[in-house]
C-alpha cells in the first residue's frame, strides 16, 4: 500500500519532534523541576522554589502536560505516575541522573555536524571526564540508574560463587562489583578508573558499608594498565569497548587474558549490533552518541568482539543477550581463558 506524502511528512515532523521532547525532558530532570512537583503547584510558586523564570517554567510545563508526564489541574501542576516513578530522586527506578547526563552530553550532539566532517568528537570523552566540571558525577550517576537490572542479572548469569578476585575495568559507580560482592562474601573485587571518577566512586562505595571492605579502587588508565599476571577469575569489561578504537579493545582483551588464571573468563558486556551495523534500532543511534564524544568510539558487532577475543587467545565464546525485553537491551561475550 503507497502511503500518502501527508503519511511521511507526518513521519518526519513526529522524528523532529523527538529532540524537541527530549530537550523539554533533560531540562526539566537537571533543573530539578519534578522534585517540586510531587505535590500540585503552579508554575510560580515552582520558579520560585527553583529560582527560575515563571513565564519559562509555565511554557516547560504545559509541554510536559502534552506529553503526559506531568498533570494539570486549573492552573497546579503535579507528576503523572511516569514522572513519579522514574523521576523523583530516592525512587528506586530514578533514572534522573541519566537525563541530565545526557543533557550534559547534548553539547556534543551539537557538534554532531562537524564530528562528521573530522571523524570524530570534537571534543572528546576525556574533556567531559576531566575538564567538564560537574559532568563526571552526573554521567556516573547517570551509569548506575541503568545498571541495576542488567547487573543483577549478569551477576546470576555467571555464578559468583565461582569467583574469588575479578577485576572491572571501567568500574565507574561500580554498581556491577557489586552485584557480584552480593553474589559471594568471599569475592574481592579491584575496580580500575580514572582518578576523577572514583572520587565519584568512592562517594556511591561507602553507601554500602557490608560490601565496601571488599571492594578496592584502583586509580588508572586502562588503556596503559598493566592489570597483571595471573591474577584474576573474571575480569569485565562493562560498557567501555564501546568508547574505544578495534586497536584499544584488542589490546585490552591481551591485557586480560594475561592477567585471568587459566581457566579463568572475561566478560564483554555492551550495546551489539548485528551484522547489519543497523539492528537494533538502538544500538545504530547508540554508535552515532559514541560519534559526538568519543575520538574512534562505536557501536561493534558481536562477530567482531568474536574475532578479537580469539586473536587474544580466548576460547569458548558464549553469547547471551541481557535485559531482553528493554529498549536499551545489551548482551554478554564470556570467554574462557585456557592456558
Ligand atoms: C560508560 S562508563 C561504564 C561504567 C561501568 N562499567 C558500567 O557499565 O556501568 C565508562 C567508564 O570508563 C571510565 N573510563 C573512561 N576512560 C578511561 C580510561 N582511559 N581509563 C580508565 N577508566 C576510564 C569512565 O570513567 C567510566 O567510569
Amino acid at each position: 500500500m503507497k502511503t500518502s506524502s501527508a503519511g511521511t511528512a507526518g513521519r518526519l515532523i513526529d522524528e523532529i519532534m523527538g529532540y524537541r521532547k527530549a530537550k523539554v525532558l533533560m531540562v526539566a530532570a537537571y533543573l530539578g523541576l519534578f522534585e517540586r512537583l510531587e505535590s500540585p503547584r503552579t508554575a510560580g510558586e515552582v520558579a520560585r522554589l527553583q529560582r527560575l523564570d515563571a513565564r519559562a517554567v509555565e511554557i516547560l510545563l504545559d509541554a510536559l502536560v502534552a506529553m503526559n508526564y506531568v498533570r494539570k489541574q486549573g492552573a497546579r501542576y503535579c507528576n503523572a505516575p511516569v514522572s513519579r516513578r522514574h523521576l523523583v530522586p530516592g525512587r528506586p527506578g530514578y533514572m534522573g541522573d541519566n537525563l541530565k547526563y545526557q543533557e550534559i552530553i547534548w553539547d556534543a550532539w551539537g557538534e554532531l555536524r562537524q564530528c562528521v566532517k573530522k571523524g570524530g568528537a570534537v571534543r572528546p570523552l576525556e574533556y567531559w571526564l576531566v575538564k567538564h566540571g560537574g559532568f563526571t558525577q552526573e554521567y556516573i550517576r547517570g551509569m548506575d540508574n541503568i545498571a541495576r537490572g542488567p547487573a543483577a542479572e549478569i551477576a546470576a548469569a555467571l555464578d559468583p560463587s565461582s569467583v574469588r578476585d575479578m577485576l572491572d575495568v571501567g568500574a565507574g559507580p561500580g554498581t556491577y562489583s557489586l552485584a557480584f560482592l552480593r553474589g559471594n562474601p568471599a569475592l574481592r573485587a579491584t575496580l580500575l578508573d580514572l582518578p576523577s571518577t572514583l572520587k565519584v566512586t568512592r562517594r556511591m562505595l561507602d553507601a554500602h558499608p557490608g560490601l565496601r571492605a571488599r571492594a578496592a579502587l584502583k586509580s588508572g588508565d586502562y588503556r596503559r594498565a598493566d592489570f597483571g599476571r595471573a591474577a584474576y577469575d573474571l575480569i569485565l569489561l562493562s560498557h567501555i569497548t564501546h568508547d574505544e578504537s578495534p586497536a584499544v579493545n584488542r589490546s585490552l582483551l591481551l591485557r586480560s587474558r594475561r592477567a585471568l588464571r587459566p581457566g579463568g573468563r572475561v566478560v564483554i558486556h555492551d550495546f551489539m549490533l548485528e551484522p547489519d551495523r543497523a539492528t537494533p534500532a538502538f544500538g545504530a543511534l547508540f554508535s552515532v552518541h559514541m560519534l559526538a564524544y568519543t575520538e574512534a568510539g562505536r557501536t561493534y558487532t558481536a562477530d567482531e568482539y568474536k574475532a578479537w577475543l580469539r586473536r587474544a587467545g580466548f576460547t569458548s565464546i558464549v553469547r547471551r543477550p541481557i535485559a531482553a525485553a528493554a529498549r536499551n537491551s545489551s548482551e554478554i561475550l564470556v570467554a574462557t581463558n585456557p592456558a
